[in-house]
């Protein structure tokens, strides 16, 4: 794991919790060669130059030829890594590489529009140079795109993949857990140096670095979009509080891509997902097995993958009722369900198994009717008169003025805390249960599924 800076302030902090240190040279103010060597020889750890050209994502937009006399000066100090760019001249590079036999090089691409098909070419291409390693940093479009390429890197030992992009994030962070490869990181108090990289506090606070390896189990979270999620936080967080080796990404995966995503995380080595909307219907075709009551839900919101057969629950219902029931029973109490999608099912179903009277309220009646008639509950176009328990599963904040003040009253979304429903459930003088009581009581059966 590289931090890549932008000047040679180094900490001695930073030393102990890295294996080298990136001077992207192409971003410092001034090249002091003086200063350099004298950083490269007192460094404890690895030192690696990059002189990136304006062309390829870097900062450097004299001539080339400029840049391959300051690329020479510069190995002149024998900097532990270098990195020379796959399509400069190959003779100088062949020259650079045969003249240098102490500094370790790596043969980089860039590609920052996208992922281009042949890039299986482009790596034969790069092997004509004899390099340490070499480094792919292309723009991933889709989790299946990084999937891939880093299912391609796990064949390749000296190939590093560096996705970029919100789809590729996720990327960087699985990539830790394959051996042999080059990874990047910044400090978050500093500019960082390409999209989608972690930043160092993460990668040690929420993702559990040095401690991920080959033998890391991973999980992960899909859906569209899966930014607001903080599972990343909670299942990191219970992996290290257990000392579990493993790590939780988070995907964003659409309905259309959910097809091809199986396999690829079959062959990666996922061992459980949650699912998050929408696709917490849309994943059941996948799924070999469910239990009896996510049959009758019709929507799964946690997978646990076990060689070819992939297994389904849903600890919504479970999560809501039990955060509910922290503060009522809800035996023979009125609950009013706003929505009639995924989450409103699971918690209906569960309320119903508590022994609630059901009303569901929704846009679509006719989705309210479906639901309100399989158990035994009823349809409405408004929020009744009467009831004990109001909860908001839709993903708006409903705007209702007339909220009980003897009413419970639960909203499922977590972020912010006090969505403007909840909000004027305060102002109505109403008990309020947030959605984050929900999320962990439902990230915690996820947990349990998947045997942690
Ligand atoms: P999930 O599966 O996570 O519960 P969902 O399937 O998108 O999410 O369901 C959300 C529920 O909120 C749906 O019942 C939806 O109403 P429709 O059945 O009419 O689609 C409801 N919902 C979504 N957006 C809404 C809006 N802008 N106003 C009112 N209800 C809305």
């Amino acid at each position: 794991l590289f931090l890549s800076l932008f000047d040679l302030d180094i900490s001695d902090k930073h030393l102990t919790q890295v294996d080298g240190i990136e001077f992207r040279l192409d971003l410092f103010s001034e090249i002091n060669l003086k200063k350099l060597q004298k950083a490269v020889t007192s460094s404890p750890i690895p030192i690696l130059f990059t002189l990136r050209k304006g062309s390829e994502g870097g900062n450097f937009f004299g001539s080339e030829q400029e840049r391959e006399t300051l690329i020479r000066k510069l190995l002149a100090l024998k900097p532990a890594f270098f990195d020379l760019e796959y399509n400069m001249d190959p003779y100088f590079i062949k020259e650079q590489i045969e003249d240098h036999p102490d500094v370790k090089f790596i043969i980089s691409y860039h590609n920052f529009s996208s992922t281009p098909l042949d890039f299986e070419k482009i790596y034969q291409k790069m092997l004509l140079f004899k390099a340490n390693r070499y480094k792919i940093a292309t723009l991933t479009s889709s989790t299946n795109e990084t999937l891939s390429l880093l299912l391609f890197s796990k064949k390749h030992p000296n190939l590093s993949i560096i996705p970029m992009g919100e789809k590729g994030s996720f990327g960087r962070i699985l990539s830790l857990t394959l051996e042999n490869k080059l990874h990047y990181t910044y400090l978050s108090s500093k500019k960082h140096s390409a999209p989608g990289q972690i930043s160092l506090e993460d990668l040690l606070n929420i993702y559990r670095y040095p401690k991920l390896n080959t033998n890391t189990k991973l999980y992960g979270l899909i859906g569209d979009p899966v930014t607001q999620s903080v599972g990343h936080l909670y299942h990191n967080d219970v992996f290290t509080k257990k000392n579990h080796n493993a790590l939780y990404v988070k995907m964003p995966v659409s309905q259309e891509e959910l097809q091809d995503f199986f396999p690829l995380a079959k062959k990666i080595g996922f061992q459980g997902l949650s699912v998050t909307m929408p696709l917490k219907e849309s994943v059941l075709k996948f799924i070999d097995n469910l239990d009896p009551l996510t049959q009758q839900i019709q929507a799964a919101n946690t997978l646990s993958l076990k060689e070819d057969f992939i297994y389904g629950t849903n600890t919504d219902g479970c999560g809501a009722l039990d955060a509910l029931e922290q503060h009522i029973p809800i035996q023979g109490k009125t609950l009013v369900i706003l929505g009639a999608g995924g989450a409103s099912k699971a918690i209906a179903f569960e309320a119903k198994k508590r022994g609630a009277i059901l009303y569901i309220v929704n846009r679509t009646l006719k989705k309210a009717q479906d639901l309100a008639k399989r158990l035994e509950g009823k349809a409405l176009s408004d929020i009744p008169q009467v009831y004990d328990i109001l909860i908001n599963t839709s993903p708006i904040s409903p705007c209702i003025d007339k909220i009980l003040p003897s009413a419970f009253v639960m909203d499922i979304t977590y972020v912010p805390e006090k969505t403007p429903f909840l909000k004027k459930a305060l102002m109505s003088g109403a008990k309020v249960i947030y959605g984050k009581e929900m999320f962990t009581r439902q990230a915690d059966l996820q947990s349990k599924f998947w045997g942690f």
